[in-house]
């Protein structure tokens, strides 16, 4: 699916994040498996990861996450009438995390539902609250990215276990004057589902399900360093745009080694790249929002830039989302 939305721009107005205060360093994880932080520096970029409280649930990452965002918008909870939550790890499956964060905000008047689209399940949250509030049919959305992967983690299985982290972020989608969103790109290849999936987590049995993470890294890899670039030649096609015009780049924060050769293959100058894998992992939905709000706090999205996100993670799915950058709803 690609196009350009043709009706009122719809931006961020608001994002918060929320990580959990454990680290969990390289270090520590070598004395759990067999591995270095040595090799997964080299294979990943990643130093350190986040990992939740045995308490914590997704609700817990995402209610933070949710109010900072509402407080930078300037937006009070009962002012929002949509929750999506993008996760592959809800508290339970039903009630969904949506409702549950309706409830605590709490955002009586929002519909509230759990978004599943792997780790790009926050580009494919964004684009639904787009439409949504261009539509008309909401007119202040709150879209959350998130994942707790550590539960659903295998702590035996170094080629998956070194990769992840948990976390959490947050955005209020809202029509502004202009600017905001300027088109998206999302797709998705069941046949290739298996090379990351969690068997027996749902209505289908399996023999021996376990319902922990598996994954086929080089499969993985292989698809990601494909849909990285060709996801975001397609958008910047579809809206007229050249990569010269992109002023930040956030790609999903899966490892070091994908996003520099999705940025070579691009040519994307590094020094527009966000990169913030070796602090917190790969965080699944939360990875994208994170990256974002270290590139907001470093003073990198100002109103006018433009900004380029490309998720991509298990289905397997993708997705791109290019926006201009507004602050107090306009863009310059
Ligand atoms: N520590 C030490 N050795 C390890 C580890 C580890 N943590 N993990 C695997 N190895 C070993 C393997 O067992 C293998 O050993 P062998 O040759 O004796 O069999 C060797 O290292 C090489 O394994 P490969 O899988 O070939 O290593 P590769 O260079 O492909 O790197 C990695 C593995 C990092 C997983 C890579 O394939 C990758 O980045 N894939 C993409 C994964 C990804 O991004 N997934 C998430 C995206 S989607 C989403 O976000 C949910």
């Amino acid at each position: 699916m690609i196009g350009r939305p043709n009706s009122f721009p719809v931006s961020i107005t608001g994002l918060g994040t929320y990580t959990p205060d454990r680290i969990l360093t390289n270090d520590e994880l070598s004395e759990l498996v067999d591995t270095s932080d040595e090799w997964i520096m080299e294979r990943t970029g990643i130093k350190e990861r986040r990992i939740a409280a045995p308490e914590q649930a997704m609700t817990d990452l995402a209610l933070p996450a949710a109010r900072l965002a509402l407080e930078r918008a300037g937006t009070r909870p009962e002012e929002i009438d949509l929750i999506i939550v993008a996760t592959v790890t809800p508290d339970m499956m039903f009630p969904t995390t949506g409702s549950l964060l309706g409830d605590l905000l709490p955002a009586p008047q929002a519909a509230a539902y759990d978004l599943l689209a792997g780790c790009t399940g926050f580009v494919y949250a964004l684009a639904q609250g787009h439409a949504m509030v261009a539509a008309g049919l909401s007119k202040k959305a709150l879209v959350v990215g998130g994942d707790v992967l550590s539960k659903i983690l295998d702590w035996t299985d170094r080629s998956t276990l070194v990769l992840f982290g948990d976390g959490a972020g947050a955005v209020v989608l809202e029509r502004v004057d202009e600017g905001g969103f300027l088109g998206f790109e999302l797709g998705a290849d069941g046949g290739g589902g298996q090379h990351l999936w969690l068997p027996g987590s749902g209505s289908r049995t399996f023999e021996d399900a376990d319902r922990l993470v598996k994954m086929n890294g080089r499969e993985v890899f292989k698809f990601a360093t494909r849909v990285m670039v060709s996801s975001a030649e397609a958008l910047l096609e579809e809206t007229g745009r050249t990569i010269e015009d992109v002023d930040v780049y956030v790609p999903h924060q899966a490892n070091t080694r994908i996003i520099d050769y999705a940025t070579k293959k691009l040519g994307i100058p590094d020094d527009r790249v966000i990169v913030n894998v070796d602090r917190y992992g790969n965080t699944s939905s939360g990875s994208i929002p994170l990256a974002l709000a270290d590139a907001e706090s470093e003073g990198r999205l100002t109103p006018g830039s433009t900004v380029l996100m490309t998720g991509m993670g298990a289905g397997l799915t993708w997705g791109s989302a290019l926006m201009e950058w507004t602050a107090n709803g306009r863009a310059k």
